[in-house]
């Protein structure tokens, strides 16, 4: 069987009170050694601040037509290593942009499962998905620290302008690497902070490719591939490593 991933490679050089007192002090206790920083309204992870999450009375923003030029999600469908009959999650799918497109790839014997923490959100991506007569989309509730995946059950994990929203990136980086099968692959995309290509887009919301190792390889993901080939994000693709973190 062709693996979905060669080894390494790079396609391009480089270029809330005394409750809340209480609880924010123990959870700080539960987290050391943790990266995580909790101070008030600041929330940093390994040095970067965590963005808010994007609310779904912004939807209509996932669904803008300029997004083709932006980021050319046609180029990046493609790169996915995804075939028909396959399972993929597109994590934090908001509208489900990515995840109706996914659908099309692994046909009608492949299933995409839809993730995300606001059933609003959840809810138009179904309506949307439903008006395009979409029928392999599962829809899934997740929670903050826990993407409600089974244990070795799925082949690739999308994430797009999400993984700098999560709260919790330490749970939900260990559970997204006990969701994937043996050769399953977490295809993460990232708006770029390095250079200008992405400079419309806030500090926060935008990622390096320093910051994404420092964050994904001690979680125990491998990388295999680095794309910088898309209009303003990084992809990266990464395996699941044989040895626990
Ligand atoms: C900026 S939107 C991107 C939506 C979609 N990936 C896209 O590219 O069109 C980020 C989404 O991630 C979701 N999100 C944030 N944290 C999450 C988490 N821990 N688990 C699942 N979804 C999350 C938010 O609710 C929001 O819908």
């Amino acid at each position: 069987m062709t693996p979905r991933l060669q080894p390494a490679e790079t396609t391009r050089p480089l270029c809330l009170a005394t409750a809340l007192a209480l609880a924010l002090a123990l959870t700080s206790l539960l987290l050391a050694p943790s990266l995580l920083a909790q101070s008030g309204e600041e929330r940093t992870y390994a040095g970067r601040e965590i963005a808010g999450v994007m609310s779904f009375h912004g939807a209509s923003w996932l669904e803008r037509d300029s997004r083709i030029e932006e980021e050319d999600p046609a180029a990046l469908l493609a790169l996915l290593p995804l075939e028909p009959g396959d399972t993929a999650v597109d994590m934090g799918c908001g509208s489900g942009y990515h995840a109706r497109r996914m659908a099309s790839k692994v046909g009608p014997e492949g299933r995409v499962l839809c993730v995300d923490i606001q059933p609003e959100m959840l809810e138009i991506a179904r309506r949307l998905a439903e008006s395009e007569g979409i029928a392999n989309i599962d829809y899934v509730l997740g929670a903050v620290d826990d993407p409600k995946l089974a244990p070795a059950s799925v082949d690739l994990i999308l994430l797009v302008d999400v993984y700098h929203e999560f709260a919790r990136p330490e749970p939900m980086l260990a559970a997204m690497r006990r969701a994937l099968r043996h050769d399953g692959v977490a295809a993460l995309v990232e708006y770029r902070l390095e250079g200008e290509s992405a400079a419309w887009i806030r500090p926060e919301h935008r990622m390096s490719i320093e910051q994404v190792k420092k964050e994904w390889l001690p979680a125990g993901f491998e990388l295999r591939r680095l794309v910088t080939s898309l209009p303003s994000q990084h992809l990266f693709l990464f395996a699941p490593g044989e040895q626990e973190p």
